[in-house]
């Protein structure tokens, strides 16, 4: 059977990506950013997983106003980076695992989650950026990925409860793949941040910290966070982090705190990040 061992969270804030790929992160600026991930870095060595489903959005990259799913899954064998203008992120390839995201598309689709699939889609920062932060500059990324993309870009983004059921609805059907696997859910995005119109900049420290305590422990108290909220409190992208529950959702009743890490700021953007393991 597979089993989800373990959830992480982290923003995306490209131009880290950008420090990894010039050799940058240990400078005055990024140093205290990159530092924070050193132990997660390490952890996943010692607990690498076979597969990481990886929720994240598209930045119009491989989407644009022609075509946009509010929750989609990769059904592919491999991804290759996008090019967000500037050309690809010199990073490896992301190899997929279509077995268990057909059958991850089965049980969601029959549990009533209408889920787009996709076989072909070219990954942005969204997902290459927090690989990079876990794994450096491998050769090869140490585990297969599936991509699961989460409209948060063009009104209206899912509500935080439904992307909780969605994570419970994930749990359900990685418990119910016969083969053994190790399976880690990571959720992407955030923290506070608006990147345009007159709060751009906007960053919320206290907002931000309360959020990542109530994705400890046992409240589900997070799923019912308003659209508003997010919005009012950590700008317009803030609502990145309804991707979070998503991963928190697949963890089930209750977590415990691996490993906790918050920096301001970071481009635009708080950077936030969590490593989270059931314990129920
Ligand atoms: C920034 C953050 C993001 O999450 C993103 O997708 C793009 C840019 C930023 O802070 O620069
Ligand atoms: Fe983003």
């Amino acid at each position: 059977m597979a089993r989800i061992t373990a959830g992480v969270a982290t923003s995306h804030v490209p131009l880290l990506g950008v420090a990894v790929d010039q050799g940058k992160t240990g400078d005055e600026y990024f140093g205290p950013i990159f530092a924070g991930y050193k132990w997660t870095k390490a952890w996943e060595k010692e607990n690498a997983p076979d597969v990481v489903i990886l929720v994240f959005n598209d930045h119009a990259s491989a989407f644009d106003m022609k075509i946009i799913p509010t929750f989609a899954i990769g059904c592919g064998d491999k991804y290759k980076p996008a090019d967000e203008g500037w050309g690809p992120r010199p990073v490896p390839e992301v190899e997929g695992h279509p077995d268990l995201a057909w059958h991850i598309a089965q049980s969601l689709i029959l549990d009533e989650f209408d889920m787009t699939i996709i076989n072909e889609m070219d990954v942005d920062h969204g997902l290459t950026v927090p690989l990079s932060m876990m794994f450096g500059t491998p050769e090869a990324w140490p585990v297969k990925v599936i991509p699961l993309a989460v409209n948060v870009v063009t009104y209206p983004p899912p509500s935080g409860n439904r992307c909780w059921a969605l994570g419970e609805a994930i749990a359900c059907a990685v418990e119910s793949f016969p083969d053994n696997l190790n399976v880690q859910i990571w959720g992407t995005g955030g923290m506070s941040h608006q990147l345009q119109g007159p709060r751009a900049g906007l960053l919320n420290r206290e907002w931000d910290n309360k959020f990542l305590d109530m994705l400890i422990g046992d409240s589900d108290a997070a799923r019912f966070i308003p659209h508003i909220e997010f919005l009012r409190e950590t700008g317009s992208e803030g609502i990145e982090m309804v991707m979070w529950l998503i991963m928190r959702g697949a963890l089930g009743k209750a977590t415990k705190c691996l490993h906790r890490h918050y920096h301001i700021p970071c481009s635009n953007t708080a950077i936030g990040h969590l490593v989270l393991e059931p314990t129920s």
